[in-house]
């Protein structure tokens, strides 16, 4: 017997798709195997590491515990999609090593900018407590989130 798909539709980074996906599907798992955008990583399955942070209807969710039924009619913007300044404020800070967490990050800074512009030292760190990053050590994570709000 066959997979069952199901159509789903939504805006994706600003434009409307349509996916035929397997109901049981994440939204992660529609991302990258679906769609094959592949920003969105998966660190952990299990929404323990922030990896896959995306932004639903502007806030942020982890796309591994989130169905693609979820999704449906709504809108999600993954690292692609995200205000190119907080990327390149990653770089320029050096706050990259393996990378791997970055993606989740730069979403996860994207939502703190939504409700905090100019955030206090303490919402940044209050914010990473839902992203792990084994290589940094966070200080230039912290630093490049203040960047990208100019503070
Ligand atoms: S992959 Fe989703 S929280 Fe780790
Ligand atoms: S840079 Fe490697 S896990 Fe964060």
């Amino acid at each position: 017997m066959g997979v069952i798909l199901r159509e789903f539709s939504f805006k994706l980074n600003g434009q409307p798709v349509s996916v035929k996906a397997p109901p049981a599907y994440t939204l992660l798992e529609t991302l990258r195997y679906v769609i094959r955008l592949t920003g969105t990583k998966d660190g952990c399955s299990s929404g323990d590491c922030g990896a896959c942070t995306v932004l639903l209807d502007g806030r942020a969710v982890h796309s591994c515990l989130t169905l693609i039924s979820h999704v449906q009619g709504r809108e999600v913007v993954t690292v692609e999609g995200v205000d190119p300044k907080i990327v390149k404020a990653y770089a320029s800070e050096g706050a990259v090593q393996c990378g791997y967490c970055i993606p989740g990050l730069v979403v996860a800074t994207a939502a703190l900018l939504r409700e905090h512009p100019k955030p206090s030292t303490e919402e940044v760190r209050e914010m990473l407590k839902g992203n792990l990053c084994r290589c940094t050590g966070y200080v230039k994570i912290v630093k490049a989130v203040e960047a990208a709000a100019g503070v």
